[in-house]
């Protein structure tokens, strides 16, 4: 039987807290002193433990590096003016893991060895969640196949690891889009909505010709006729257009964001009319000529809200209404981060306290 409420700590004998300087973050590449590990093995998970955060030793045959059996998760945790630790929607976080991971042939993870171990790690390592405003502590579980066998079929063995890293805001200015018009991210009845770490490969190549051209990032369109919005790579991808929020729908192409979620709700709340539907790129250039695009952002774990200041298409820049007069998206960014830290209610539930 394991035991889920407790995992068997080995702590480090040298914590790199004090090396790390919080004013100078950049997102991803600092990590925190322990890391969660869980391994599958036998048709069922493995006693989990905590231990220092350090390297793998990885067999070359290791099968997710040769067909990509891996996926991964993104959440943020905070601290309130008590002290107490707050992580946003990791329910949300445990149950899209598993959705994930169906697709990809992987066992599923019990949601309550997710939660609890987060909270077992967060708790240990407490002193690394930044509390200055903007900045959180990103978690990343990741699960991978760890066979050494190279015929392809699903793994039988795989690994869980949930680590830790200080961060900052991922966009650090508006950002500069793309729409997309040649490559697909994902595809109808592929796994674009599954938060795997090939999706993220399919994407690097066109996004780095779009950087290449002075874009921070690709607005993906529909991979059957380029019509019609997808999500934007990093985060997915929110209209307001002549007062109404419109956003496509979550289909198997598209990730179900957390934040996109959470958003949605919020504008709810405070009574804009929601749409979720197909949205064209015909229509929301249309909108941004006539000058009925009032705001355009990215919501994502990662990129929190982030508005987007220029949309490339077809060779011509279009330039959206100044930042500092999005009423929703500033709304938006200053609400959630008031929930986030318990700086303001929580009518959805959404933050879980460790
Ligand atoms: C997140 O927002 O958590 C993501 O996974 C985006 C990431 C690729 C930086």
């Amino acid at each position: 039987m394991i035991d889920v409420t407790t995992y068997p700590v080995q702590t480090t004998s040298h914590s790199r807290l004090a090396e790390c300087d919080f004013n100078t973050l950049q997102f991803g590449k600092t990590f925190a002193d322990h890391m969660f590990v869980a391994d599958y093995k036998d048709r069922q998970w493995q006693q989990p433990r905590i231990v220092p955060y350090g390297n793998l030793s990885l067999s070359p045959a290791l099968s997710s590096l040769h067909y990509g059996q891996a996926l991964f998760e993104g959440l943020k945790a905070y601290k309130n003016e008590a002290g107490e630790i707050l992580v946003f929607r990791p329910e949300a976080n445990a149950r899209r893991l598993n959705a994930s991971a169906e697709r990809l042939c992987m066992p599923p993870l019990p949601e309550e060895m997710f939660l609890n171990g987060l909270a077992q790690l967060l708790s240990i390592d407490r002193d690394w969640i930044p509390t200055q405003p903007g900045y959180s502590l990103y978690i990343r579980p990741v699960m991978f196949a760890t066979d050494d066998y190279i015929g392809v079929k699903p793994s039988d063995t795989y690994s869980f690891i949930i680590f830790c890293s200080p961060v900052g805001a991922y966009y650090s200015k508006p950002v500069r889009v793309k729409v997309e018009t040649h490559y697909t991210r994902a595809a109808p009845g592929g796994m674009g909505f599954a938060k795997a770490a090939g999706n993220y490969a399919a994407a690097m190549y066109p996004s780095q010709l779009a950087q290449e051209q002075g874009y921070d990032q690709l607005l993906w369109t529909d991979g059957r006729e380029h019509k019609y919005f997808e999500e934007s790579g990093t985060m997915n991808v929110i209209f307001v257009i002549n007062g109404k929020v419109v956003t496509p729908p979550t289909t198997d192409s598209i990730l179900k964001g957390v934040t996109r979620d959470s958003v949605l709700q919020l504008a709810r709340d405070w009574g804009y009319a929601v749409e979720e539907r197909p949205v064209s790129v015909e229509e929301v250039i249309a909108a941004a000529k006539n000058g009925t695009l009032e705001e355009a952002f990215g919501a994502g774990t990662a990129a929190t809200i982030a508005p987007i200041a220029v949309i490339s298409h077809e060779g011509v820049d279009y330039t959206l209404p100044p930042v500092e007069n999005r009423k929703l998206s500033n709304r938006l960014r200053q609400t959630m981060d008031n929930i986030k830290t318990g700086k303001a209610a929580d009518p959805h539930g959404w933050i879980f306290k460790v």
